[in-house]
């Protein structure tokens, strides 16, 4: 596991953003797992602000989303196709027909998960992924549980990541209770991973994924396993890991 230490979010953003721009430079035609939520907000912007310098061309590039709630279609602008599309994919030239993000309208859960790991087989698995980091250290929406998963299931979202989640939406009711996540055996075959983390509310299971057990109990403990993964976290989220990075 490499730490990569950053002074605030801007630079985590900026230093993740290069990872993922060298690796765009480098394999014109590579597979980017990305992922929704607070942390990568910045990365995205910093992508566009290249791209719109010319100094990235995304013409070539697909991905594959982490995760999608189920039950919310993609014009919903709770839904993580419509987070990407106004984060991102818009501001891009990236072949919209070569972005995948799980089928949140496909009611039978079998279906919409075993067309996603094809997905995810066809395109010759994920070059780069990027992830965020949940507060009980889930990754997509892998939560805490007895096994890792394997591959795209659908789960129940822990009781923290409704709470967490809801500030997205008008009411915690409205928060859906459940999503189709990418498993953790799929983000383990990824050639890299970028872990971007920030915010001193991030500190303690930060530290639990670096240098706590290896247990399915902390989903993002399994990434000490990784042989190419880079944790960019800023000097809040390092707070009680002094030494790393
Ligand atoms: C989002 C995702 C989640 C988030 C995590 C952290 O696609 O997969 O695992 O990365 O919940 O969310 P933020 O960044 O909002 O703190």
């Amino acid at each position: 596991m490499v730490i990569c230490r950053a002074k605030n979010y801007n630079e985590l953003s900026r230093k993740a953003a290069n990872m993922i721009c060298a690796q765009v430079i480098m394999k014109p035609d590579c597979v980017l797992g990305l992922a929704t939520g607070s942390s990568p907000i910045g990365v995205y912007k910093q992508l566009v602000k290249w791209y719109k310098k010319g100094d990235l061309d995304f013409s070539q590039v697909s991905s594959v989303n982490l995760d999608e709630y189920k039950g919310i279609g993609p014009q919903d602008k709770q839904s993580y196709r419509y987070f990407m599309e106004t984060n991102l994919f818009q501001h891009i030239n990236i072949d919209k027909s070569h972005t995948f993000v799980p089928d949140g309208l496909e009611p039978n859960s079998t279906e919409a998960c075993e067309k996603y790991d094809e997905i995810i087989g066809t395109l010759g698995g994920i070059d780069l992924q990027l992830l965020g980091l949940g507060h009980n250290g889930h990754i997509g929406f892998n939560e805490p549980a007895p096994v890792f998963s394997c591959g795209t299931n659908c789960v129940d979202l822990a009781p923290s990541t409704i709470e967490a989640n809801k500030r997205f939406f008008a009411a915690e009711a409205d928060v859906p209770r459940q999503a189709y996540t990418m498993g953790i055996g799929s983000i383990m075959k990824a050639k890299k991973i970028v872990v971007v983390v920030s915010g001193e509310d991030k500190a303690s299971i930060l530290d639990k994924v670096i240098n706590g057990p290896v247990t399915p109990e902390v989903p993002a403990s399994i990434l000490q396993l990784h042989r190419d993964v880079v944790i960019v976290a800023d000097e809040d989220a390092l707070s009680l890991v002094p030494d790393a990075g």
